[in-house]
């Protein structure tokens, strides 16, 4: 871990801890170095600025008789750029004390976007008031743009997945809307992910659900692995790592030095010998708690991608592995329990959801017991129940 990812991982913790966390990491870290992390993060937060005429913001970052201050030029159709010896022509003033901008990114979603802050707006009178009604606009929609990246973003997946380019709304699969559903207890969490192919094969960059990730997990850590080198999209929060998920030693190894991940998510060449070998070497790195999740589960029915050309998918598939991990949860009722070792997946798979072409596999301690193997017709009656075997 580099001193920056250290710093960063601290803030993002700091995020729901108690003030005393956040003063310490302060303390620590330098005022400075500390709003240098909440910068980065703020301008990959942040709705394009759609106004036309440049606007210059100032965001003053508190703590105690300190002040670190940051100037924001926006305008649109370009990025927005942090003004460093330029003079700026300031059209709004905005302070706000370290500990509430530190809650704003990487608190709970929830986290109030109101009264928190002091605000000058326009606090010089422009020198030509015939442009009035144009810094007026501008200053307004620069703001709005500005503090859209100050907050926990409201997130709607699959308009995030087409704005980024991803296939996962909207083209031939429907995906977000499940993900929605199964990933909302976790969004508030500094989860670790892991999703296996980054996009963009070997001719484009690639990224967009990665991006979509860190976006919708304000907290989390997210990592990327794809077959060819995609670490130019490196960034505070998102690494993209190089490897086959053909390739269980390798797999093992990238999750010995980045995992345990919260969730893995499997979308990659989709033939159904690397989804299961991927799987194999993974979920054991999956958390107790934690999900992993298999997309594109109809390539088990595709014989060019080893699918069964049959209508039910064979035991080699994705689909064969997702049906036997429905066995294995419901192990302890096989006629063979307790008399064999238990699996990993026997022991730890608690759940089981599929959607259309794509399962989420949940993790945890699979230890329920069910009806006690000595129940017998005499104990049944004891019961009051009428006993199975009676006709
Ligand atoms: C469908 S794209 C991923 C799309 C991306 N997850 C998204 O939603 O934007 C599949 C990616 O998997 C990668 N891939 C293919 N075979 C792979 C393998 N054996 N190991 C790792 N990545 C692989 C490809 O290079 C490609 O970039």
């Amino acid at each position: 871990m580099t001193a920056d990812t250290a710093l960063l991982d601290r803030v993002v913790q700091a995020g729901t801890a108690p003030d005393a966390e956040i003063f310490a990491v302060v303390e620590d870290a330098g005022l400075g170095a500390v709003v240098g992390v909440l910068v980065e993060e703020i301008l990959f937060r942040c709705d394009a600025p759609i106004n036309v005429m440049p606007v210059d913001i100032a965001l003053d970052v508190t703590h105690e008789s300190e002040r670190h201050r940051t100037v924001f030029r926006m305008v649109r159709d370009r990025p927005i750029a942090i003004l460093d010896g330029e003079e700026p022509v300031i059209r709004r003033e905005l302070r706000m004390n370290v500990v509430d901008l530190v809650r704003r990114l990487y608190g709970r979603a929830d986290h109030p976007r109101t009264g928190d802050f002091h605000d000058a707006f326009l606090p010089t009178r422009p020198a030509d008031l015939t442009e009035l009604p144009e810094i007026f606009a501008s200053t307004n929609q620069a703001s709005g743009a500005l503090l859209s990246g100050c907050t926990v973003p409201r997130i709607d997946l699959g308009a995030l997945s087409v704005a980024y380019g991803s296939d996962k709304w909207a083209s031939f699969h429907w995906y977000t809307a499940h993900y929605e559903k199964e990933f909302a207890p976790y969004r508030d969490r500094p989860v670790r992910i892991l999703e296996i192919g980054i996009g963009g094969f070997s001719g484009e960059l690639g990224g967009s659900s990665l991006k979509m990730w860190k976006r919708y997990f304000h907290r989390g850590t997210v990592f990327g692995l794809d077959l060819f080198d995609k670490s130019e999209l490196n960034q505070p929060r998102l690494t993209a790592l190089t490897g086959d998920q053909g390739d269980t030693d390798g797999l093992v190894a990238l999750a010995r030095e980045h995992g345990p991940f919260d969730i893995v998510i499997d979308d990659g060449s989709h033939e159904n010998e690397h989804v299961r070998v991927s799987f194999e070497a993974l979920f054991p790195y999956v958390r107790s708690g934690g999900l992993y999740v298999i997309e594109d589960l109809q390539t088990s029915y595709f014989p060019r991608f080893g699918g069964t050309a049959d209508k039910v998918a064979g035991s080699k598939t994705s689909v064969g592995l997702v049906k036997s991990l429905l066995d294995d949860l419901h192990h302890r009722e096989h006629a063979t329990y307790p008399g064999h070792p238990t699996s990993v997946t026997e022991e730890s798979v608690v759940g089981v959801r599929v959607y259309r072409n794509v399962a989420f596999i949940e993790k945890g301690v699979n230890g329920e017991d069910g009806i006690p193997r000595w129940m017998d017709d005499e104990a049944w009656i004891a019961l009051g129940a009428i006993p199975p075997s009676a006709d």
